[in-house]
């Protein structure tokens, strides 16, 4: 890796954030310099304004490097949104040896074969033609009909099968977002985009709940990314295109007010168990365009975040529902993003799940340097690409290795009538 140096780029929805790091020998990443600069021309994880975030991009990245007086060299970003698709495949080769009746040895290079072989086989299945292959996570090796074996390498077998779970993204949305780095004036390699599941598992999850079991939801401002580790492998990614700013846009439209002003109130207002706020307490909402201000009280605020709150989560629990049990998920759920900020949310996932849950800020004990407003949910994704390359780097190096009932368009009417219902009271 170039002087050691990696720049992990978060490109949300939201906001644009850069961290610039130095790897150490002791495997402690530096942190030279960041930035957090608001996004734009990006929604839902999908480029929708090439030359406006190409200019948040430039920007943040700018404001890093002035920061660290460093070139942002190494560029990982991170890719998320509904065209994120995924599949388990089968690999299977023969290990070469001296006589046909002994096993031979597997090597990494084995290992890397076959994974190769899983993922491959899902390429070439119709309909994955304009999509490349982002991740692939084998699940678990077989050797010779012994099932569950970790790592392979240095064992004996004739015959090595894995399953790998193979993470695709479409070829345009990847493109366009590396096209978005380059008009900013930088480089980015193909293979520098980190799935934004992968790259905040790595910030926020304990090995003890991965071993365990955890649904991990990064609620940002355009989209859940849902995650479900099993013993110690990510077993399913999902996307929900719904987060922060669907909680923003209904506060502006319910309050009548600008999407600025719903956003502060949010903010310093929102809470998402209604339940539990003073029902005297009003706030001042400034009004649209010069109209003037009027005063709302905080129960209505909270009333129409947690309504939509329990939206997102019904689509979370939607996509979830086929492919976890919940008791198998023992360590429970465990929440990022900037929206895992929101007052009492917490409250509300563990209601509507019936499962623990935790929020998670990252783990930023192997960083020093500017670490000081990184302990915070939102900065998961930029610290766990720090991490998620740290390690690959030193793979390299050692070559080793009551919920679905709300259906989604009624939402519209839903707040309408909660603002009625209190404003007529
Ligand atoms: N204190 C808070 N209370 C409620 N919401 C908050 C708070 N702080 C931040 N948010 C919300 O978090 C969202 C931004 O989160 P984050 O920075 O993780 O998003 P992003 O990474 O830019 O978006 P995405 O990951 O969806 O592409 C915004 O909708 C913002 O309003
Ligand atoms: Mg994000």
């Amino acid at each position: 890796m170039k002087n050691n140096m990696i720049t992990a780029l978060d490109i949300g929805s939201s906001f644009v954030r850069v961290l610039i790091a130095k790897t150490a020998k002791d495997n402690s990443l530096e942190v030279l310099g960041s930035s957090e600069v608001p996004s734009s021309g990006i929604e839902k994880g999908i480029v929708k304004d090439i030359e406006a975030v190409s200019e948040c991009v430039k920007k943040a990245l700018q404001e890093a490097e002035k920061a660290s007086g460093l070139k942002a060299v190494n560029i990982f970003t991170n890719i998320t949104g509904e065209h994120i698709r995924s599949n388990v495949g089968d690999g299977r080769i023969s290990i070469p040896s001296e006589s046909p009746n002994e096993p031979g040895e597997i090597s990494q290079d084995h290992v890397d074969q076959v994974i190769n072989d899983a993922k491959n086989g899902i390429k070439i299945l119709k309909g994955y033609e304009r999509a490349t292959i982002l991740h692939g996570i084998p699940q678990s090796f077989v050797i010779d009909g012994q099932d569950d074996i970790h790592n392979p390498v240095k064992m004996n077998g004739f015959h090595l099968i894995t399953k790998v779970y193979t993470i695709f993204g479409d070829i345009t949305p990847l493109r366009n977002l590396a096209k978005c780095i380059e008009l900013a004036g930088y480089d980015i390699d193909p293979d520098n985009f980190v799935l934004n599941h992968i790259a905040v598992s790595e910030a926020v999850l304990t090995e003890d709940e991965k071993r365990l079991g955890t649904v991990l939801i990064d609620i940002g401002g355009g989209t859940c990314d849902i995650s479900l580790f099993r013993k110690g492998v990510l077993e399913k990614v999902m996307v929900v295109p719904m987060a922060g700013s669907a909680i923003t846009e209904d506060l502006a439209i319910g309050l009548k007010t600008t999407i600025s002003s719903a956003e502060y109130i949010k903010k310093e207002y929102g809470n998402a168990y209604a339940a539990s706020v003073d029902p005297n307490v009003e706030i001042e909402v400034d009004g649209i365009s010069g109209r003037e201000s009027h005063s709302r009280t905080q129960y209505l605020v909270s009333h129409v975040i947690q309504h939509r709150v329990e939206e997102m989560l019904s689509l979370c629990y939607d996509k979830l529902k086929n492919c976890y049990t919940p008791e198998l998920v023992t360590a429970g759920i465990v929440l990022t993003g900037g929206t895992a900020r929101l007052q009492q949310i917490d409250r509300v996932v563990e209601s509507a799940f019936n499962m623990h849950t935790k929020i998670a800020r990252p783990n930023v004990s192997r960083l020093t340097g500017l670490v000081g407003s990184l302990d915070d949910p939102a900065w998961a994704t930029a610290v766990g690409l720090l991490y998620h390359v740290a390690a690959l780097d030193r793979e390299l190096k050692t070559s080793s290795f009551s919920l679905g009932k709300i259906k989604n368009n009624k939402i519209f009417d839903s707040i309408k009538k909660i603002i009625k219902d209190f404003t007529t009271a």
